[in-house]
Parts: C-alpha cells; structure tokens; sequence
C-alpha cells in the first residue's frame, strides 16, 4: 500500500455493538463487530454495562481489525468515530479512544452522524442507489423517512414522534416474554403464524411522520385480559402473535413510505437500521416495489444493524471533501441528521 491510498480505521460504539473496520480507497476490507450478550438478561440496553463493555471491547476489536486488513497504525490516512446519536457513556469510549489515537499518530479526525452512516451502508457494495433516492431509516432508537439527495446532502422529511419501531418491536416482545433483543425472534416467530389472527392498531400521524407507542399499550390490555381467560395463552398463539405484531408494524411503515414517494417523485427506495433485517419487511417492500415499479435497495444483513463498516463508508466520502473534526470534539446523544 503506498502513501496515496486513502486508508481510514473506523469506530462505532454509539449503543450495544462495538465494531471496527478498515476502508481503503473506499473499498471496506473488513467489519469486526463484538455484540454485547450482557444486556440480554435485562430486556433492554443497560447503559452503564455497555460502557463498559465497550471498554473492554474496543481495542482487541481495533487489533483485529488493522491485524484482519494487512496493515500497520502507521499507513493510517484518518480515524472516524461516531460521534452520535447513541448512548453517552457508550459514545465516549469510542470518541476518546479516536482522539487519543489521531493525536497520538498525527492525523485527522472524522465525526460520523450514525444516522447518516445506516444510510451510507448502501455503498460499501454494488447495487448502490443512484440519487435521489427516498430512505427508510429504522433502527432500535429511530425511524426516519430521508430524501438523500448525496452522500453528505440528507434531509429528515418524516420520523416518530415517540417510540422507534425496533422499539416497539423489542417492547412487544418482552411483553410476550421473549428476551432482548427481541425485534430479531418475533421475526422468528413470525415465520409460522397468521397475520390477520389479532388486529392491532395502526395509528396514523399528521405528514409523514410515525408513532409507534400505541401499539405497545394495545398489545399490553390485549394480552392481560386474553391472559385471565387462559394462562396459557401467549405460549399457546406465539407466532400468531407475532406475526400480527409485525403485520401492524410494517403496515405503518409502508403507508408512510408510500406517501413520501409519491410526493417526492422519486424511483429509487432504499431501507436502512436494524429493522431492515425483518424478513416480513423485506418480503412486503419487495411486493411494493415489484407493485409500483420502484428500484429497491435493501443493504446485506451485516450492513443492517450496527456496524463500524458503514461508519467507515461515511468516513470515506467525509475525507474526500475534507471534512475533519477538532481534538475538542465531544458526544452527542442527540444529533441531527
Ligand atoms: O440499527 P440497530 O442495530 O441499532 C440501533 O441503532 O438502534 O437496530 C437494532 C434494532 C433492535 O430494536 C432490534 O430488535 C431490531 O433492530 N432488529 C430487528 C431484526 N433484527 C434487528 N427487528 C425486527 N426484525 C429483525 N429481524
Ligand atoms: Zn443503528
């Protein structure tokens, strides 16, 4: 490798995975992620557990990652980091440990916007959307409707104003005792039942926005008054139940999606986050597209859910227009996309 590549190291550790990866040239050569099993137990992301897994994690994840590429520290052009949305501890580990290592070796410094990573997943392999294309964002903290007008020229033109669908997916499921993350095994469980045994409800929002946090509550009363006729009763319809959670949940999803297309005339849909792992979901957009004659994008399943690959990608297009961030960079909990 000679001095004119473009070699970055790229870190996320924004909520319960932490990830590295190598990017050359924009080519990704690897994705190491290390999963946190610790907050399984709890039904949800523990914030201080996976700081500190984080801490454990980050540097043999690191190691193996430049060990994995065929490189050394020193062929490093830059080092990217997430800088936010995510958990604040989680967020500090990787952020600190970006900045002493740019400071340490004398290279720039990328901020990455995890949001607009998810997104960018779709261009670490072929087919890459060409722009504009509409993407649906849907991740365990958010669901978003973005117009993505270039690799850095995004704008939010809907999202949820109260819980993100991966939630409501993981809320659900814990109320049908399954362990977290939960999104993944009404998936599972989907697969073998009906869709149209329980109606639960689609609650419908002003624009293009969403709200997933009455569904919660529908499922809750649901199964509390099904629970007193028979104790037995969610083991008895487990993947009727969860298929006719995840029937309402993608039905909301794709009226939206729908909607935003249709105004913003565009051909190209893309889905990004966690949830586009959803087999059901992938099935339905696939349907849709087929339908209205749309070109679909939907990334590899590594791709889908956390990882330090597309944070690497967005770090790529950053340093190409020279976009670097301070030594005085911090965290973000939020951030806007
Ligand atoms: O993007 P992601 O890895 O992390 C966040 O940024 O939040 O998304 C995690 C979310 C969790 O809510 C998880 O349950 C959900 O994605 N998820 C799924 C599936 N795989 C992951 N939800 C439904 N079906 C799946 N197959
Ligand atoms: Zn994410």
């Amino acid at each position: 490798m000679g001095t004119n590549n473009i070699v970055i190291l790229a870190i996320e550790s924004s909520c319960d995975e932490t990830s590295a990866a190598v990017i050359v040239d924009g080519k990704v050569l690897n994705n190491i992620v290390a999963t946190q099993s610790v907050h399984e137990k709890y039904g949800g992301v523990v914030p201080e557990l996976a700081s500190r897994a984080h801490q454990e994690n980050l540097i043999p994840v690191v190691q193996e990652a430049i060990f994995s590429a065929g490189i050394s520290k020193d062929q490093l052009s830059a080092i990217a980091f997430t800088r936010g949305p995510g958990l604040m501890g989680s967020l500090l580990v990787g952020v600190s440990f970006a900045k002493a290592l740019a400071y340490a070796r004398g290279i720039p410094l990328i901020e990455v916007n995890h949001m607009q990573a998810h997104i960018l997943a779709h261009f670490i392999d072929a087919p890459q959307p060409s722009f504009p294309f509409i993407c649906l964002t849907v991740s365990g903290g958010h669901t978003q409707l973005v117009l993505v007008k270039d690799h850095l020229d995004m704008t939010v033109i809907g999202e949820t104003q109260d819980d993100a669908v991966g939630e409501a997916f993981d809320k659900t499921a814990k109320l049908l005792g399954l362990p977290y993350p939960g999104g993944p095994l009404i998936d599972r469980h989907a697969k073998n039942g009906n869709p149209k045994a329980f109606t639960f409800p689609i609650t419908r929002m002003p624009e293009l926005n969403y709200s997933f946090s009455g569904i919660k509550t529908a499922v809750l009363y649901f199964l509390r008054d099904e629970l007193k006729e028979n104790p037995n009763f969610i083991e008895e319809n487990l993947s009727d139940l969860c298929a006719s959670i995840q029937f309402s949940l993608i039905q909301m999803l794709l009226i939206k999606l729908k909607l935003a297309v249709a105004e913003h005339q565009v051909k190209n849909v893309a889905i990004a986050g966690g949830v586009s792992a959803n087999s059901g979901l992938r099935e339905a957009l696939g349907q849709l597209a087929k339908e209205k004659n749309w070109n679909l994008f939907i990334p590899e399943f590594e791709y889908c859910t956390d990882n330090a690959a597309m944070i690497a990608m967005a770090a790529h297009y950053k340093y190409l227009k020279g976009e670097f961030s301070s030594l005085e960079v911090t965290p973000l909990a939020k951030m806007k996309l």
